[in-house]
This record gives C-alpha cells, sequence and structure tokens, in this order.
C-alpha cells in the first residue's frame, strides 16, 4: 500500500462519515475491502436499521458464508453500517441510504433478505399491513429485477401470504420471475413449533423438527405435529393447545411488547437460520430442507408452504404434505380457504 493509500485510510478512519456510504466517498469501494475478506456470498438487507434488520445484520456479519453485507434502509443505514463494520468478522459491510441507492445496493448480490416495512401494533392483522408494505415490497422488487434478478430473495415483510405473490408479479412483470428463487420466510413459524413442542416433550428444541406448512399468518400457519421428529403423539388437548400457540405466537410478542412492534429478535434469528440454508445450498450442499412460502402444485393454490430442498438454484424439490390426520385435515381446508384470499389481494394489487 503505498504512502497515499494509507493516509486515505487514516482520513476516513477519522472521519467515517466518508467512509461506508456509497457516492461522495473519498474512498473508493476496492479501498474499502478489508484484507482477508474470506471468498463467500453477496447479501443484502433491505430494511437493515429496523427492528429485525439490525440484529439480522449483526447475525449476517458473524456468517462465515457471507463475504460482502449490503446494508440498505431509507433511515439510519449510515449509523447501522459503522456500528456493524467495527465487528471483526470476514465480512465486508457497506451502506445504502435511501433510494436513489437502492441500485447500488442491490448490484452482484446472490441473496436479498427483505424485512423492509412496518410492524403489526396490537389490534392489527396482517392484512391491515398490507396497503404499506405491499408497495414497499413492489419498489424493492423492482430494484431486485434491475440489478440483481439471479438472486435468491428471502422475503419477511408481512402479509408475507401476499407479499410473495405480489414480488412474483413484479418479477414476472420484468421478464426475470423464477420460482425457484422466490421464498417467503416461514421459518419463525417452524422455530416456535419447534420451541413450544419441546417444552411439552421435555426435550431441547434442537433436537425436535415440527414441519409448518399452508402460509405465515393465523390459521394459515399449519403445523404438522403428526409428522414431528422424533416421533411423538400428542393427545387432543396438546394438539390444540400447540396448534393455537404455534398460530397465535405472532401476537403473543405484539401483546407482550404492547405497542413497541411485533418479534423482531427470534424473527432476526429465524432469518439468519433460514438464509444460511439458503447459502449452503447455493454452495451445494447435500439434504438442505426447510420449510418456506413459494409458488407451489401441492395444493390447488398456486402459492404454499412446504417442505423444500434447497440447492445451487433455490428451491429445487418441493415436498407433498405427507400423510395427515384427521385434525390436520380439518386445518388444511381452513388454511386453504383464507390462504386464497390472501393470495388472490397481492395478485390482484399488481395486475390492477
Ligand atoms: N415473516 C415473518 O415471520 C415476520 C415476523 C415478524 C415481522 N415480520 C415483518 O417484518 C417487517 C419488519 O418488521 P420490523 O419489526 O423490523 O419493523 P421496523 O419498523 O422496526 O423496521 C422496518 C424497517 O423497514 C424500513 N423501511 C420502510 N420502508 C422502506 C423502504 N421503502 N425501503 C427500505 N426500507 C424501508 C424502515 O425504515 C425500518 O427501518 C414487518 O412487515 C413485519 O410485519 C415478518
Amino acid at each position: 500500500m503505498d504512502a497515499n493509500q494509507r493516509i486515505a485510510r487514516i482520513a476516513a478512519h477519522l472521519h467515517p462519515s466518508n467512509v461506508q456510504m456509497e457516492g461522495g466517498s473519498v474512498l473508493e469501494r476496492a479501498n474499502c475491502r478489508a484484507k482477508g475478506g474470506a471468498p463467500g456470498f453477496k447479501v443484502a438487507i433491505l430494511g437493515a436499521a429496523g427492528g429485525i434488520g439490525q440484529p439480522l445484520a449483526m447475525l449476517m456479519k458473524m456468517n462465515p458464508l457471507v463475504s460482502v453485507l449490503h446494508l440498505y434502509d431509507v433511515v439510519n443505514a449510515p449509523g447501522v453500517t459503522a456500528d456493524i463494520s467495527h465487528m471483526d468478522t470476514g465480512a465486508v459491510v457497506r451502506g445504502f441510504l435511501g433510494q436513489p441507492q437502492l441500485d447500488a445496493a442491490l448490484t452482484g448480490m446472490d441473496l436479498v433478505i427483505i424485512p423492509a416495512g412496518v410492524p403489526r401494533k396490537p389490534g392489527m392483522t396482517r392484512d391491515d399491513l398490507f396497503k404499506i408494505n405491499a408497495g414497499i415490497v413492489k419498489t424493492l422488487c423492482e430494484g431486485i429485477a434491475r440489478c440483481c434478478p439471479n438472486a435468491i430473495v428471502n422475503l419477511i415483510s408481512n402479509p408475507v401470504n401476499s407479499t410473495v405473490p405480489i414480488a412474483a408479479e413484479v418479477f414476472k412483470k420484468a421478464g426475470t420471475y423464477d420460482p425457484k428463487r422466490l421464498l417467503g420466510v416461514t421459518m419463525l413459524d417452524v422455530v416456535r413449533a419447534n420451541t413450544f413442542v419441546a417444552e411439552v416433550l421435555g426435550l431441547d428444541p434442537r433436537e425436535v423438527s415440527v414441519p409448518v406448512v399452508g402460509g405465515h399468518a393465523g390459521v394459515t400457519i399449519l403445523p404438522l405435529l403428526s409428522q414431528v421428529k422424533p416421533p411423538c403423539s400428542f393427545t387432543k388437548e396438546e394438539t390444540e393447545y400447540l396448534t393455537k400457540r404455534i398460530q397465535d405466537g405472532g401476537t403473543e410478542v405484539v401483546q407482550a411488547k404492547a405497542g413497541a412492534g411485533s418479534a423482531t429478535l427470534s424473527m432476526a434469528y429465524a432469518a439468519v437460520k433460514f438464509a444460511d440454508r439458503c447459502l449452503k445450498g447455493l454452495r451445494g450442499d447435500a439434504d438442505i430442507v426447510e420449510c418456506a412460502f413459494i409458488e407451489s402444485r401441492v395444493t390447488e393454490l398456486p402459492f404454499f408452504a412446504t417442505q423444500v430442498r434447497l440447492g445451487r438454484t433455490g428451491v429445487e424439490e418441493i415436498y407433498q404434505l405427507g400423510p395427515l390426520n384427521e385434525y390436520e385435515r380439518v386445518g388444511l381446508e381452513e388454511a386453504k380457504k383464507e390462504l386464497a384470499g390472501s393470495i388472490e389481494k397481492g395478485v390482484s394489487f399488481i395486475r390492477k
């Protein structure tokens, strides 16, 4: 490194506002690269300054599969970026603030995680969020279609049952739609199901695996308790208690936070667990199976959450529901009825 470069680095360190943000920087991008940044994947988080976005950004900075982490938000992206960038892990972090920097945030990304939008307040349903979040997701997906049409998209913004169809329609319009690469994140339902079932069984949650299918709101969340691993059985009372608690897990947190938002920390954990699995699939690891809300032919609905196998191209295999018991069959019919309306709402938001 020559003397000028070293002085530029020191100057940048003393005036950090000039460094991490794209555009008008005293340092070029290349100079911001930390030495030893491991080869890995490029990941963008859209909505990175939010309640989910911040812990999500922190945890992704700790993921050894990530070499570059782009943090985009319409507020406070510089602060979060400066903070996260001090962590001595391999990933290089860059911040992007506001719409004019969206394209720079997205260019070259392998995985885009979207927790942008408003969260639920007490009394609000996920559908109440629709109007605001639908527009945000549309704008962000238009950016993805322009700048990284081959990226895997992990969509967290609610209502997922409608935002995934919105994203699909945006990508179709742009001519970039690949259903294998668009995944609605339902991992939090699985994480909650594993935890609550482990509590009832007296097991370590890490030993428990519960498939959760359907969608990501109220009765559309259908835990398949008959397919829990390790194999076990539940009384009718336990089944009803667990199903309801898993379906209402989000509301449990919304009420406990009493106006201060919805699940953020457990959601960030779930999002990172899911993103890590997507990256391992991209890397070519075998047998990466997780639940996600995707375009599907498992039921008559165009989108449905089931277990899927993740690979180099995204969703490589979609698993059938498997044998359901009577309680689950009734739940499935109820879930499908509600899901159909939410999917239609998303599709017509773009097609109208
Ligand atoms: N999928 C799930 O399981 C799950 C769980 C919990 C919450 N959520 C959803 O995640 C979303 C975020 O929740 P939160 O608690 O982090 O909310 P938050 O309000 O704390 O954060 C949202 C962030 O999005 C940003 N934002 C708003 N408009 C944007 C735009 N156009 N471009 C980029 N960023 C934008 C905001 O500035 C804010 O920083 C909500 O829609 C919430 O309902 C999903």
